[in-house]
């Protein structure tokens, strides 16, 4: 995953609050289909536990991450990691695939970011990712946004969660040709309650709040949600929709 301006990644509190985001992705890698020997960019690798096992399978990897604490988890791994922005990827024609799984919502920027993508490919490589979809944590953002308005805040939406229709266009209008786009509903169990999730992966919300001001604002939202993701037993979920495509850079380009 990529940062966005104010979000600040800590590994220990990905690992406690956000584990699942990896858990929850070999679909995508299946979808990817990766064979030993091949040549990997995995695009906002956050910690490495994906591009782990891209490497445990024989592929070649280099993993980036826009944030220095995700790089040097991955690194720590044993992994080939480095920072780098996903708006600004710099490889020519070095990888047979460029992988992402959970980061591409982050960057606001798509058209910049499927170009770098494509420039990484060699002809015939394939871009396989899954990312958040239209819809996705609708609820929560809802209700970041009510808690928000009802300061005069401003929301500081960080995200990108596109249809499947406007991501195929930006995608053929680089050139790639699109095998698969599929947006999926998946509520998503949460080891904490929702405010915790805030806490981890939202915080570009929280920017304009004062720290002090931040305990209320998260037990309204909190407690605003409780009836729509959490169940009578106390168990929390998110309302995750995910949007999973494969698309190919054609063997002439
Ligand atoms: C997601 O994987 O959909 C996601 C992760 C962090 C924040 C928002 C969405």
């Amino acid at each position: 995953m990529t940062s966005a301006p104010t979000q600040t990644w800590n590994p220990a509190d990905y690992h406690k609050h956000a584990r699942f985001v990896s858990d929850l992705g070999m679909p995508v890698v299946e979808l990817l289909a990766p064979k030993a020997g091949e040549r990997i960019l995995d695009l906002g690798c956050g910690d490495g536990a994906l591009t782990l096992k891209l490497a445990q399978m024989g592929c070649t990897v280099k993993a980036v991450d826009a944030s220095p604490h995700m790089v040097a988890a991955a690194q720590k791994l044993g992994l080939d990691a480095e920072v780098a922005d996903g708006h600004a990827l710099a490889f020519e024609a070095a990888f047979d695939a460029v992988f992402s799984n959970a980061a591409l919502h982050w960057m606001q920027q798509p058209e910049a970011v499927i170009a770098g993508v494509w420039r990484a490919l060699r002809p015939g490589g394939r871009f396989v990712a899954e990312m958040g979809g239209h819809g996705n944590v609708a609820s929560i953002v809802q209700a970041l946004e009510a808690a928000l308005q009802a300061r005069g805040l401003p929301a500081h939406n960080p995200w990108f969660f596109p249809t499947p229709e406007q991501y195929r266009a930006l995608l053929e209008a680089q050139g790639f040709a699109v095998q698969h786009m599929q947006l999926l509903p998946r509520p998503t169990p949460l080891p904490g309650d929702v405010g915790a999730w805030i806490e981890t992966l939202a915080q570009p919300f929280l920017a304009d709040v004062p720290q002090a001001e931040r305990p209320q604002l998260l037990a309204e939202v909190v407690n605003a949600l409780r009836p729509v993701l959490c169940d009578a037993h106390g168990n929390w979920h998110a309302d995750y929709v995910r949007l999973r495509f494969a698309a190919t850079k054609p063997p002439t380009a």
